[in-house]
Formats: structure tokens, sequence, C-alpha cells
């Protein structure tokens, strides 16, 4: 087992655990966006980050890919990670204002405005990437994917058309956090009348 701490408490880690992993075994909260443990983590959001220190030295890193070492020393709530955490939160409610998921996650955590101007009033989708792996990795389909570069990031089916690749399992509507994949899903199905049924991840 690898030792560490949490916040000055001392814990135990199975080797290939991450910080949040970790943290989560024991109850410690840290706020996720982009992070489901059925699926591989991207670290896309940075919500996760939490401050690794040594001394008088420390730096923040995204606790769902950071991997749990023999006596590093972790907080996941100090001034600077709080700051952080507000930062994307208002990166966030600029990105996707029309998300009642992340205002009210964001609200959780005192933040209910944003200082970043708002591009697209209409836009829920963080384009974390989340449904895209679930779709791969859980459903083993590869239905949907990132499209575009930069600004122009989406998630679609291959020349944003309906495919029939898709079989509405529900898997990518569930593990989205933002609820946009519950309308992007209908230009993604090739019949429409499929009545599409969550599936529980
Ligand atoms: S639809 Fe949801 S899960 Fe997919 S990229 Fe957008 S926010 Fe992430
Ligand atoms: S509903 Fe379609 S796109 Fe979504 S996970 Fe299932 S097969 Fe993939
Ligand atoms: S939850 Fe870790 S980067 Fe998104």
């Amino acid at each position: 087992m690898i030792k560490f701490k949490i916040n000055g408490s001392e814990v135990e880690a199975e080797p290939g655990w991450t910080v949040l992993e970790t943290a989560r075994h024991y109850g410690i909260e840290i706020p996720t966006l982009c992070y489901h443990e059925a699926v591989s983590a991207s670290g896309a959001c940075r919500l996760c980050m939490v401050e690794l220190k040594d001394g008088d030295w420390s730096k923040l890193v995204a606790s769902c890919i950071y991997p749990v070492a023999e006596g590093i020393n972790i907080h996941t709530d100090t001034p600077r990670v709080q700051n952080v955490r507000r930062w994307i939160f208002e990166m966030l409610l600029a990105q996707c204002p029309a998300s009642a998921d992340i205002k009210e996650l964001a609200k959780k955590h005192g933040v209910e405005s944003t200082r970043f101007s708002v591009e697209n009033p209409d836009e829920d989708c963080m384009v974390c990437g989340l449904c895209t792996r679930a779709c791969d990795e859980i459903v083993g389909l590869s239905a949907i994917s990132i499209m575009d570069r930069g600004v122009h990031k989406k998630i679609g089916a291959p020349f944003s058309r309906p495919t029939e690749v898709c079989v509405a399992c529900g898997c990518c509507v569930t593990i989205c956090p933002t609820g946009a994949m519950r309308t992007l899903i209908e230009s993604v199905r090739e019949t429409a009348d499929v009545t599409l049924t969550p599936l529980a991840i």
C-alpha cells in the first residue's frame, strides 16, 4: 500500500490509484465534472484540482489523473484550491450558460455569476468528451466523437448526420454531467422513434 496524507490525515492507497480515487475511498469530497469511474479519466475540466504541498513549495494538480505516490501531501480545500475552483466555475458558467446542472453545482460552491463573456447563451455542452468515452469504452460502439477544433469543437456523429451505429442505449445521456446529451442525442440517433431508456452506469 502507498501511504500519503490528505488534509493532514494519513491515508493508504493501492498502487495505481489516483488522488481522487483515494479521496473518494476516504469520503473526502472533491468536485468533478469530466470524471466517471466507469471510463478512463481525461483531465479535461480541471475542476478536481487539489494542492500538492512540499514545505513552502506547492502546485495544483488534477486529482482525477494524478497518481498517488509515497509521502505526498495533498490538500483539497485550501484558499488556492478554492480560487481555482471559482475561476473554473466562472469559465464553465460562460462556456455552457444553458446548463442547469452546471449552475446548480457552481451555486453549491458559492459561484452564481461569471466575469467571462458568454458567446452562446443556448450552449450547454462543455465538450468534456465524457459521452464519447462512455460510448467507446462502456458500449464499445464509438458512435460519437469530438468534431472540429478549438472554439468550434462539438460532439456529434460522423459528418454531423444521424448514424445507425448508435443503438440509443442512453449511456451517453446518463453520464453527461451538464445535461447537454439529452438534446444532442436527437441528432445522433438514426431512428427517431426509438425510445431512449438511459442506461444505469
Ligand atoms: S455532451 Fe455532455 S458529456 Fe458530452 S462532451 Fe458535452 S458536456 Fe461532456
Ligand atoms: S446512445 Fe448511441 S451515442 Fe450514446 S452511448 Fe449509446 S450508442 Fe453511443
Ligand atoms: S474531473 Fe478531473 S479534470 Fe475533470
